[in-house]
C-alpha cells in the first residue's frame, strides 16, 4: 500500500515557492494571531500531553459538540480530537475499509478519500455533481451507487470545492441509503458554520448509528495552523479503532493546538468568531458575485456555504495552462485550476484569508490575465 500523490497536492507543491502577491480562492476565514489567545493561555502549561484523557480535552470536546448541536445526544466520549479534519478523515477510512471494499464518493469533491481508497485497494464509485444542476448531490445517482457492498459513503457538507450544501431532509435520505446498505457514512464538515442562504445543516453523527461528522477549527475559525479537528460517532469500536491508528501515527494530540481551540471555542468567543466570519465572507462573495457578472465568458454557481467555488472558464481555456500563466509575471496571483478537481475548464475561486490575501488586486489581475489570454488566443 503506497499513497500516491493527487494532483491537487501536486500543484501546490509545485507552486508554493511561486511568491504570488494576491490569492483568489482562498478556503479559510482570516486567520487570527497567537497574540488574540495569550490573555487565556496559562504560561505555566507543561508542553506535554493533556495528561488527562488519550481521545483529547474534555472541555474541549464538549465545545465541539456544542457548535455541531450534538449537546444532548452525545457524551465527550464519542468525540475523538485530531491532527485536524484530514487526521480524522484518515483514520476512519483507514480503519473501516477494507482491500476491495467499495467506498462511494462525490466528484468534484475533496479528493483525500480517494486518494486513500486507491492506496488501500478499495473499490471506488463516484456520484457526479454537475454544474447545470447547481453542482447539487444527485440523490438518485447515490442510491443507484450504493450497493449491498458499500461499505462507506464519503461527502462533504458544505462541498468542496462547490459550496453545495444538503438540507436536513436530503441528509436523512442520504442516511436511509447508507441505512439500506447497512454502510458508514462519514460527512466531512470542516466548512460548516459558513451557510448563506439558510441555517447550518444537521451532523450525521446525531442521524445514523453508523454516522461519522469530521470536523476542525481550520476553516471557519481559520486556524489550519493549530492541527486540531474531531471525528464524532456514536459508534464506540469505531471511535477506539480510530483512537487505536492514531496511536500509531500522530499518537497523541498537540496541547497548543488543544488549549488554543478549547479557548477559541468557548461559547462567548466562537460566536463572536462566526459572526465575523460571515460578515466578512458574505461581503467578500458580493464582491465576487459582482466581479464575475462584470467578467467576459466567466460564471459560477455562488457557494451557498463555505468560501469557495468553482468558477468556469472562457470556452477552450485550460485551467493548469491558465492558473500558470495567472501566477507569472505580471499577474502573480494563485488559484487552483480544476484540474485538480476533475474539472479542467474551471478554476477555485474564493473570498477567504482576509487583508493577507488582497483579494480587490487579485480580481483586477484575473481580469487582465483573462482579457490578455483571449486576445492572445481569439476564438
Ligand atoms: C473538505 C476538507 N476536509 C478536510 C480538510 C483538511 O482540513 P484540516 O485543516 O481540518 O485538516 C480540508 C482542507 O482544505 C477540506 O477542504
Amino acid at each position: 500500500m503506497k499513497v500516491k500523490i493527487h494532483t491537487l497536492f501536486q500543484y501546490l507543491l509545485e507552486t508554493t515557492q511561486a511568491e504570488p502577491e494576491a490569492i483568489v480562492g482562498f478556503s479559510l476565514a482570516d486567520s487570527p494571531v497567537l497574540g488574540d489567545f495569550l490573555p487565556d493561555l496559562d504560561p505555566t502549561l507543561r508542553l506535554d500531553w493533556n495528561n488527562r484523557d488519550f481521545t483529547g480535552l474534555p472541555e474541549l470536546k464538549e465545545h465541539v459538540l456544542r457548535q455541531a448541536s450534538l449537546g444532548g445526544l452525545f457524551t465527550p466520549a464519542d468525540v475523538l480530537i485530531t491532527a485536524g479534519a484530514a487526521e480524522a478523515n484518515y483514520l476512519a477510512i483507514m480503519q473501516l475499509v477494507q482491500p476491495g471494499d467499495e467506498i462511494v464518493i462525490e466528484t468534484p469533491g475533496w479528493p483525500q478519500a480517494e486518494v486513500l481508497a486507491k492506496a488501500i485497494g478499495a473499490d471506488i464509485v463516484k456520484v457526479t455533481r454537475r454544474e447545470e444542476e447547481g453542482w447539487h448531490l444527485p440523490l438518485d445517482a447515490l442510491a443507484d451507487a450504493v450497493s449491498a457492498k458499500t461499505r462507506m459513503i464519503f461527502l462533504t457538507n458544505p462541498n468542496n470545492p462547490t459550496g453545495d450544501l444538503l438540507s436536513d431532509a436530503e441528509l436523512r435520505e442520504v442516511v436511509r441509503i447508507a441505512d439500506r446498505a447497512g454502510a458508514w457514512l462519514l460527512v466531512d464538515e470542516v466548512y460548516a458554520g459558513l451557510e448563506w442562504n439558510g441555517p447550518r445543516a444537521a451532523s450525521v453523527a446525531g442521524m445514523y448509528a453508523r454516522g461519522i461528522t469530521t470536523g476542525s477549527v481550520s476553516k471557519a475559525l481559520g486556524l489550519q495552523g493549530l492541527r486540531t479537528g474531531w471525528l464524532i460517532c456514536p459508534d464506540a469500536g469505531m471511535v477506539r479503532d480510530a483512537v487505536i491508528l492514531r496511536e500509531n501515527s500522530s499518537e497523541i494530540m498537540n496541547i497548543m493546538g488543544e488549549v488554543i481551540a478549547e479557548v477559541a471555542l468557548r461559547p462567548d468567543r466562537y460566536d463572536a468568531a462566526m459572526t465575523q466570519a460571515r460578515g466578512a465572507g458574505k461581503a467578500h462573495l458580493t464582491q465576487m458575485n459582482e466581479w464575475i457578472a462584470a467578467q467576459r465568458g466567466l460564471g459560477w454557481v455562488s457557494p451557498r456555504a463555505g468560501l469557495i467555488g468553482l468558477g468556469r472558464l472562457p470556452e477552450g481555456i485550460d485551467s493548469d495552462a491558465f492558473a500558470r500563466f495567472l501566477l507569472g509575471d505580471p499577474y502573480r496571483t494563485f488559484v487552483l485550476p480544476g484540474s485538480a478537481y476533475d474539472q479542467p475548464g474551471h478554476i477555485r475561486l474564493g473570498v477567504g484569508g482576509g487583508a493577507s490575501v488582497n483579494l480587490s488586486d487579485g480580481l483586477d489581475r484575473l481580469s487582465c490575465a483573462l482579457s490578455d489570454w483571449q486576445a492572445a488566443t481569439p476564438v
